[in-house]
């Protein structure tokens, strides 16, 4: 059996930092000196071109996940593609930004949390690069989801920038674009989620299985199904007015963690 180590994982480059902006970040409001680059890949397009700048000391390349126009439903991205692109361009670490509904009953709208575990109720979804009759069969391990190192940074970052952040929860991703019944809010519950959105997997596996460093700062856009406010339905309207603030403090804590 081989390892991520054997297959494309490995690639020398520069280190850079990598965010990948979901609903309500399309862009990144301190970035400098930008460019634009579009990159294909052997899987296709990404959502969209790659932004590069800087900010503070650090170089980033932004990726906006549903496409600048915020076009692109969960389902329909080209996850494969859009973290190939960003290996290919020199990026070493990927801070993930994703809105979810909060189960747990302290992750109420607004609030952020730094995930450590992942349940994957997607299907359909491309969700490796290891298949094809011609190359070995290759088990990436899994069992802790995200970079401890990059879930580290995040939350030193956070009390620096005196931001509130939850140290871990289990992220349970669904397919969408629709969102859940309160039954299977309930049964997501019972399997140990505490957040649940649509975007998390593949996209934290395909970074493993490139040896890319991922982290995720997640964004309580409203309560699950059946859950709190929306005990009889979600409201678009709330999650507009939750994101608007609380996206300026994600903006917050991605400066501090690149100065
Ligand atoms: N469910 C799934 N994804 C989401 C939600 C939700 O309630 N809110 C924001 N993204």
């Amino acid at each position: 059996m081989n390892t991520t180590g054997d297959g494309p994982a490995t690639r020398g480059n520069d280190g850079m930092l990598a965010i990948i902006g979901g609903s309500g970040l399309a862009g990144l409001t301190d970035l400098s000196d930008t460019r634009r680059r579009v990159v294909r890949t052997p899987y296709g397009d990404p959502s969209c071109a790659l932004t590069f700048g800087r900010i503070g000391s650090t170089d980033i390349a932004f990726l906006a996940r549903h496409g600048y126009g915020h076009t692109l439903a969960p389902h329909e991205i080209n996850y494969r593609a859009n973290i190939w692109a960003l290996r290919e361009v020199g990026v070493e670490r990927i801070i993930a930004v994703a809105t979810v509904g909060g189960i747990r009953e302290d992750l109420g709208p607004g609030e952020l949390i730094i995930p450590d575990q992942i349940i994957d109720y997607t299907h359909g979804r491309p969700a490796t690069y290891f298949e094809g009759t011609d190359a070995a069969v290759v088990h990436a391990d899994f069992t802790e989801p995200y970079d401890a190192g990059l879930r580290g940074l995040l939350l030193e970052a956070a009390t620096r920038a005196g931001e509130s952040v939850h140290d871990g929860g289990c992220y349970g991703c669904t397919q969408g674009p629709r969102l859940e019944t309160a039954a299977e809010i309930r049964r997501m519950a019972r399997d140990g989620c505490d957040l649940v959105g649509m975007t998390g997997m593949p996209e934290a596996l395909l970074a493993r299985e490139l040896g890319l460093q991922y982290a995720c700062i997640a964004v309580v856009a409203n309560h699950a199904a059946g859950l709190g406010s929306s005990r009889e339905q979600i409201s678009m309207e709330g999650i507009r007015a939750v994101l608007d603030t609380a996206i300026g403090r994600v903006h917050g804590l991605l400066s501090a963690v690149c100065c």
